[in-house]
């Protein structure tokens, strides 16, 4: 049975607590917050103990597993400390949220301290978990499309509203561009391979309370264009939408259509070009963020290298933070260094 510390409480720790309370190899044993009530609350529910102190709480609960979903500045802190007491305490791995850090410092900070204590950090891009998104990959990879040229993704609905209206701040959220079409950049980068340049316009240097937006283009090493389009000015909610261009047709996913046949490929040439193929999604009672973290938590129990890499999440922050410094400078950025 793993043993899991929870960091954080809000909207993300809940989901987290619900997924390992339904597996059969975890159990939730203690929540930290820095609102006592809010981890006595989550962890009441779950059976776990709360919190106000992670130094007690690791102490204490001596996790296999340590979880960090507090809001993104603080991620650093919590991987840094949990691995420097993996040996002392026998933490065989820490997983945290996306995006990896607020800066790719932390992120290169708390990539060499799991790297230096020998355990595995996981970064929770879980769009790689969402079945449209693999069956997509997958399609693309076997060729459905042809070779892809183009590729164009929407994301967004309104600003989330959360603790201390933080997804508001932009020091420590770093607008919709960092914490919310990092997934896009995340799954792009997994499909396509390195970006090499970006160029973006956006709201961000306006600093709005409750509305941000975000246009971003990306030429990749391969020499495919992404388009991407991050929004939170949308109140009328939440919605996702893909396409891929190859030179054999369109792969077309939009979460507003009816769930029968959320992914479409249209094929230029016969009887296909007027009328879309629909490819057969997975059941519906499958739940991402369960997926992620059982595969974590597999990995950790039979040592092998978990799908997502502490790389993987820095990739995804570079391209996001490149985005808004072309936002900021009005200039295209050229990624050197990405792999
Ligand atoms: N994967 C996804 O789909 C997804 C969705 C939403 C959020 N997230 C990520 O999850 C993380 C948390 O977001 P959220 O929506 O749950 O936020 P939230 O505001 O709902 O919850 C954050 C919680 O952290 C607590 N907190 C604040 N500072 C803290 C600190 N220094 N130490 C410990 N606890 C602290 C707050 O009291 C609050 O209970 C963020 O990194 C966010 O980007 C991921």
């Amino acid at each position: 049975m793993m043993r899991v510390a929870l960091v954080g409480a809000g909207g993300m720790a809940g989901m987290h607590a619900a997924c390992y309370t339904a597996m059969e190899n975890a159990r939730l044993e203690g929540v930290m917050d820095i609102r006592l009530e809010a981890a006595e609350s989550l962890a009441a529910k779950h059976g776990a103990k709360a919190y106000h102190s992670f130094e007690q709480m690791l102490t204490e609960v001596k996790p296999d597993i340590v979880d960090v979903c507090c809001p993104t500045p603080w991620h650093v802190d919590y991987v840094l400390e949990a691995a420097k007491r993996a040996a002392e305490l026998g933490i065989r791995g820490i997983s945290t949220e996306k995006p990896m850090a607020r800066t790719l410092h932390d992120c290169e900070k708390m990539r060499d301290a799991c790297a230096a204590a020998g355990i595995p950090l996981f970064v929770a891009q879980v769009v790689r978990f969402f079945p449209e998104f693999l069956l997509a990959r997958s399609q693309v990879q076997q060729g459905a499309v042809g070779t892809p040229a183009s590729v164009r993704t929407h994301r967004g609905g309104y600003m989330p509203h959360a603790w201390d209206d933080w997804y508001g701040k932009f020091e420590w959220s770093g607008g919709c561009v960092l914490d919310l079409i990092i997934h896009d950049f995340d799954w792009l980068r997994w499909t396509f391979g390195p970006v090499e340049r970006v160029y973006a316009r956006g709201l961000a240097e306006k600093r709005l309370p409750i509305q941000d937006f975000a246009l971003v283009t990306l030429r990749f090493r391969s020499g495919v264009i992404g388009h991407v389009e991050g929004t939170w000015s949308d109140p009328a909610g939440f919605k996702v939408t893909l396409e891929v261009a190859g030179d054999a047709g369109l792969l077309e996913y939009n979460c507003n259509q009816p769930v029968a046949a959320p992914l479409k490929i249209a094929l230029f040439g016969g009887e296909s070009s007027r009328e879309a193929v629909a490819v057969p999604e997975s059941p519906t009672d499958y739940n991402p963020y369960q997926a992620e973290l059982e595969h974590f938590l597999q990995c950790v129990e039979t040592g092998t290298t978990p799908s997502i890499t502490p790389q993987d999440g820095i990739e995804a922050v570079r391209i996001a933070l490149a985005a808004l410094q072309s936002i900021q400078t009005g200039q295209p950025v050229t990624l050197t260094d990405a792999c």
